[in-house]
């Protein structure tokens, strides 16, 4: 599906985050494997990310995040209907990271099932909401993003071990005909013919867990960078441009970019198509890294906490991610 065009009513009223103590700066990586500080800034923009410690999960980063955004809301945890998890990284393939994050909550009537769009988790996951609500299936939705990225990172391979990090973000999605956290209008796609340039290989049922896949580690995270690199700057352009549209908006209209966090320099680019300039763009992946569906997440609360935004104006969020999947909303403040 390609996406809706604004259906009406439905709001984000909260937003809330958890990020993980133990920061690994650039310069620890540099004990780790052959990289510098100067390689991964000049190239990535990331100088710091957050590791979560060993015992933490997906679940337990999830249910902090969507417990603070709860919060946010003034939204008790038994009011939810709905609880959708973005992960790349679950506790266990089964059941749901969702059912989990729903445990540990306490939300006893909330439905909670987990999607599987990569790093566009958090665009994908307010429309999901924006559906649920427009349908009539719930008032109240938890959409939480969350990744313990370091668990499927292969620290050895220097391509990808200094791109990534640990963190979880989650909005509440609740019918109301206020403006303010109003979705404008979502822009979902796809492209599974490019899996293999962002995927593991193996511990699915394709190529299930056994010792060869221990010894070559293809059970960890692999990707072609400069292939992924074109593909997120054309996608995240096309998903911009997309739910500006579907909004009824021009460019113009739009007072700041918060996208997906995965490496400056697409960053740069997406803000460049956008026509919006840097200083109205949020940026957070020098603290953070690449937290998956986590980064949009994150940078939105971040975005709203801070001031960065102010209330009443326009933001266009977007993202793209391994599936491949791309994704963005125009959100009122
Ligand atoms: N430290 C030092 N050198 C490194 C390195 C590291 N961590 N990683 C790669 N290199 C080296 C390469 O081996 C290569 O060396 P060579 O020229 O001797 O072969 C050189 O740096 C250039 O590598 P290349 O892959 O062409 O660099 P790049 O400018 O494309 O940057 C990425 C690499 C990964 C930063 C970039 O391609 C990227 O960001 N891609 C998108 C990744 C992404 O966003 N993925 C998630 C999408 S949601």
């Amino acid at each position: 599906m390609s996406g809706t065009t604004g259906v009406p009513l439905a709001r984000i009223t909260g937003t809330g985050r958890y990020l993980p103590e133990q920061i690994m700066s650039n310069a620890d990586l540099e004990k780790l494997v052959e990289t510098s500080d100067e390689w991964i800034r000049t190239r990535t923009g990331i100088r710091e990310r957050r590791i979560a410690p060993v015992g933490v999960t997906a679940a337990d980063m999830g249910a902090e995040a969507g417990r603070r955004a709860l919060r946010d809301a003034g939204v008790d945890a038994a009011d939810v209907d709905m609880i959708i998890v973005s992960t790349a990284t679950p506790d266990r393939l089964l059941p749901s990271t969702a059912c989990d994050v729903q445990a540990l909550l306490g939300s006893p009537r909330a439905g909670a099932y987990d999607f599987s769009t990569a790093c566009s988790g958090f665009p994908y996951g307010l429309s999901i909401a924006q559906g649920h609500i427009a349908a009539g299936h719930a008032e109240t939705v938890l959409v939480v993003c969350t990744e313990k990225m370091s668990s499927i990172v292969d620290w050895t391979d220097r391509t990808t071990c200094v791109l990534f990090g640990d963190g979880a973000g989650a909005a509440v999605v609740q019918r109301g005909a206020e403006s303010s956290g109003r979705i404008l209008s979502s822009f979902m796609k796809s492209d599974g013919t490019l899996a293999e340039l962002l995927y593991r290989p193996a511990g699915g049922v394709r190529i299930p867990i056994d010792s060869t896949v221990l010894e070559t580690r293809t059970h960890t995270l692999k990707m072609a960078g400069p292939e992924v690199f074109k593909s997120a700057v054309r996608s995240m352009c096309e998903a911009a441009e997309g739910a500006i549209h579907r909004a009824g908006l021009k460019p113009e209209q739009i007072d700041y970019l918060i996208p997906h966090q995965a490496n400056l320099r697409i960053i740069e680019a997406t803000a460049r198509y956008a026509g919006v300039p840097m200083e109205k763009v949020f940026v957070n992946v020098d603290r953070y890294g690449n937290m998956s569906s986590a980064s949009l997440a994150v940078a939105f609360d971040e975005a709203r906490e801070s001031g960065f935004v102010t209330p009443g104006s326009l933001a266009l969020l977007v993202a793209f991610g391994a599936g491949f999947t791309w994704a963005a909303n125009v959100v009122q403040l």
